[in-house]
């Protein structure tokens, strides 16, 4: 994994962020492929490193520890020499060590009046400028040149949407109205409660027979969802008709089958590409963008960007349904390896499909994925806990989760 996080002193800020902001960088930095460690500690453990390496026995708030960039002779790990050119840099498989003191940093996060998680990340910027060769302490020119390179860092990132979002698939809200042929449980109603809870957006598969999601539902949740709303569909004409009606914010293109229990497996684009590129231009001429529903799978995804599509969801159900540790890292491993071929192709990546309470922090700290779709779990949970508890326990997985 390109960045790895760990700390020394519990658990006392958002990893998660932190994590996803560090390769979010590194893929801006151009150096994605560079594996880079985060270790949060107390300042007992950062002054000793402090005496050990710089001779100052005291805390500090940030050291930052580099692997040389490869110039001839180098060998191991030292403190990183500022006075590399850049021209002359080999980017390292490992770029380095970023020791950051939480106590010290929640001291400096209360005098400047902003949040732990503001410092941590300011604290990690600054490491990370080291680790390139910046030092502002070699001078008033390096000073300045470090500061630009931070801002400009800083002023990335928060433009970018750090954590991924959460938008919750209520189709088995309608299972259980169609179970007895009511008009209750209504999924409108439930897709209010998902947004009062905090989700990003409201997803429905209509199905060609309509077994959940009706007609009417897709007709009052657009009228009614005030996030976004995803419509998963089979790229069929008569659905492209609906959705080019509805205007959801966005479609999902499923395979889909009429025995199935949900949906299995992701689309075939290798074999379905002039169908589906049909499909896709058809949708964006009605001025909707489009996600194709794809296995982790080279093949499928380089296909999907020849189709013109806006994004992919990735299909984790092999992996949530893996069924033993190794199964499930080899999964992991394959969605990951996915997300980082699509977000290279220039397309969004999703993920969904099986997620639940368990499986789920883990691909959250995959930083190519910026949206999730998760159904079954949450709505199940919510029969027993409610619908509110249900949607913000799983948003702390997604966005406050502690990486592995
Ligand atoms: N994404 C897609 C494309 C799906 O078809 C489904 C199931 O409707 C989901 C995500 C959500 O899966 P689950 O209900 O297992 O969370």
């Amino acid at each position: 994994m390109p960045a790895c996080i760990t700390s020394h002193t519990g658990c006392p800020a958002n990893m998660l962020r932190l994590k996803r902001s560090a390769e979010i960088l590194l893929r801006r930095l151009d150096i994605a492929g560079s594996e880079l460690s985060i270790l949060l500690v107390d300042d007992a453990e950062i002054a000793e490193l402090n005496r050990r390496w710089f001779n100052r026995a005291r805390p500090t708030n940030v050291i930052s520890f580099g692997q040389h960039y490869g110039l001839p002779g180098d060998a191991g790990s030292q403190i990183v020499q500022a006075d590399i050119p850049v021209s002359r840099r080999v980017v390292p498989a490992v770029l380095g060590d970023i020791v950051i003191s939480v106590e010290t940093a929640r001291r400096e996060a209360v005098q400047a009046d902003t949040t732990l998680d503001h410092r941590l990340t300011a604290l990690m910027i600054h490491g990370l400028a080291h680790l390139m060769g910046e030092d502002h302490e070699l001078g008033p020119d390096e000073a300045i040149g470090m500061a630009r390179v931070e801002m400009n860092l800083a002023e990335f990132l928060y433009k970018e949407e750090i954590m991924a979002d959460l938008c919750i698939n209520v189709d088995h809200i309608a299972t259980i109205r169609q179970a007895r042929g009511t008009d209750e449980p209504d999924p409108v109603i439930a897709a209010g409660i998902v947004e009062l809870a905090g989700a990003d957006g409201i997803v429905v598969h209509l199905r060609e027979d309509r077994r959940h999601i009706q007609d009417r539902d897709v007709e009052l949740l657009r009228q009614t969802i005030k996030t976004r709303m995803t419509l998963e569909m089979a790229a069929t004409d008569e659905m492209i008709r609906i959705a080019s009606r509805i205007k959801p914010d966005i479609v999902t293109l499923v395979p889909e089958k009429r025995r199935e229990l949900t949906t299995e497996g992701g689309l075939d684009v290798v074999n379905l590409e002039a169908g589906l590129t049909d499909a896709v231009s058809r949708l964006h001429g009605a001025g909707i963008p489009v996600s194709l529903f794809v296995d982790p799978e080279e093949s499928q995804i380089e296909a999907s960007a020849g189709t013109g599509t806006d994004c992919i969801e990735i299909h984790t159900g092999r992996y949530a349904d893996a069924a033993t540790p190794d199964e499930e890292d080899r999964e992991f491993e394959h969605i990951v390896n996915a997300a980082r071929l699509a977000d290279g192709l220039g397309l969004r990546v999703h993920a969904g499909h099986g997620l639940n309470y368990r499986n789920t922090s883990r691909i959250a700290a995959v930083s190519e994925i910026c949206e999730f779709s998760i159904g079954h779990a949450v709505i199940a949970h919510s029969a027993i806990v409610g619908l509110d508890r249900a949607v913000k326990e799983m948003l702390s997985l997604v966005k406050k989760g502690t990486p592995e």
